[in-house]
């Protein structure tokens, strides 16, 4: 192996296929933003979005879940100016359920949807999954629509909100964006972003693109005809960084403004942090269907501790909570801050032990998952359908 090779397999890796830390370490974001080229989130931004929306900011921003941005005041300081802009986000239908890190950017769209009274675009990638999972195309579009059901358990606006799966919506005006974007963009380009090579099909190569244009207005015409100039927000994991920093690159080419995006760290696998969740592995995530005792036997057996392994020594010299998965599982979901600090002080201490911040973060989590399987159970065939019909939205931006 060359020492340039060597170099490159002990980096961090992260792209929408993988995320690993170097050398089994952690995610270094700092490094990640330096290397996208994208712009840290910072104290001001947060504050501007309270002063703005007069809503107390999602505890997502206030704990820095999400920590990074493209062009982010830019959609402030148009919707300053008295202009609104769109949200899109989105999910590749791999899985029949979601696991908790699934849940985050959907949570914080809804906090942005509701805060800001503008309207949502959601893709479900079906197309994508039945490429890079080999999955048959009547199974991509089933695990859609079942990934739908828990989207919209999530709690969006059906007035402000439209689903679609790429398999029944590409057509149209969002195809003649493809095209535009497919033409602008050279193979050396997606192999230098992606790193596709040659034994990979092209249905791959020219995917990017499908993911490109929901970002521009016109993609949607039963939604924003006449209003080209419309800015688009798109909030995710950093992991999908990639298909947008080519959307932005494309973007003003062919005559739209590039999507502004606000982009969160990864909710780490319950044997810590050094990367996304696997879904081959069913220990390493929390899911949305567990059963209460399934969640507090994953956190019991399986939740990186970063307490001493001796009662003696945790009194002593308390947990490590920069390692410790409990705290970092609670950073994301439990919303009491004052009880979260108490929580992180006494362990630190060592006068709380694993087993007691253990069994908080069951108890925040059943509640959550409980919630989420209640909100689903509620969600019928009828609302799938009536939240993918291709209609316009009148009053979306009221
Ligand atoms: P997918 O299905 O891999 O992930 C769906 C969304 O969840 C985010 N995510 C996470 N966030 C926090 N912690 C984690 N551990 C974690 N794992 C995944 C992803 O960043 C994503 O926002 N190609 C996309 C689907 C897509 C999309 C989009 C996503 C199409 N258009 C626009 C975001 C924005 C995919 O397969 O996502």
């Amino acid at each position: 192996m060359g020492e340039e090779e060597l170099e490159q397999e002990q980096e961090q890796v992260v792209n929408p296929w993988e995320v690993s830390a170097k050398d089994g370490g952690k995610i270094d974001y700092d490094k990640l933003i330096d290397k996208f080229g994208c712009q840290r989130l910072d104290q001001s931004l947060i504050d501007r979005v309270h002063r703005l929306t007069g809503s107390p900011p999602h505890v997502f921003l206030r704990r820095g879940v999400f920590f990074a941005h493209r062009d982010f005041n830019e959609i402030l300081d148009a919707y300053e100016g008295g202009k609104k802009f769109y949200l899109y986000t989105g999910r590749g239908p791999s899985s029949q359920s979601l696991h908790l890190g699934h849940l985050i950017p959907f949570m914080f769209t809804k906090y942005l949807q509701e805060a800001f009274k503008v309207p949502l675009v959601i893709q479900l990638t079906d197309d994508e999954k039945c490429m890079w999972k080999n999955l048959s195309v009547e199974e991509s579009k089933r695990l859609a629509r079942e990934n739908a059901r828990d989207i919209i358990a999530c709690g969006f606006d059906i007035t402000r909100t439209f689903i679609f799966q790429d398999f029944e919506y590409v057509g149209g005006s969002f195809y003649n964006n493809m095209v535009k974007v497919e033409k602008c963009v050279t193979y050396n380009k997606v192999v230098g972003i992606f790193g596709f090579s040659g034994e990979d099909h092209i249905g791959k190569v020219s995917f990017p693109a499908v993911q490109a244009v929901p970002s521009f207005p016109s993609s949607f015409p039963h939604l924003f005809s006449g209003k080209d100039d419309l800015r688009c927000l798109i909030p995710c994991a950093i992991d999908q960084d990639p298909y947008f920093r080519m959307t932005r690159d494309v973007a003003p080419r062919i005559g739209y403004h590039k999507p502004s995006l606000i982009e969160s760290s990864f909710f780490p696998a319950l044997q810590g942090e050094t990367g996304k969740m696997s879904a081959s592995d069913p220990n390493s995530a929390i899911y949305v269907t567990d059963s209460a005792k399934e969640i507090k036997n994953k956190i019991n057996k399986h939740a990186f501790s970063g307490g001493q392994d001796s009662l003696e020594k945790h009194r002593k010299y308390g947990a490590n909570l920069e390692v410790d998965i409990p705290i970092k599982y609670l950073n994301f979901f439990l919303e009491d801050d004052d009880e979260l600090e108490h929580i992180k002080k006494e362990y630190a201490a060592g006068r709380m032990l694993t087993g007691e911040a253990k069994k908080r973060l069951a108890e925040v989590l059943t509640e959550l998952v409980e919630r989420h399987r209640l909100a689903r159970s509620a969600v019928t065939d009828e609302m799938v359908d009536a939240f993918m019909a291709v209609r316009p939205l009148p009053n979306m931006f009221d």
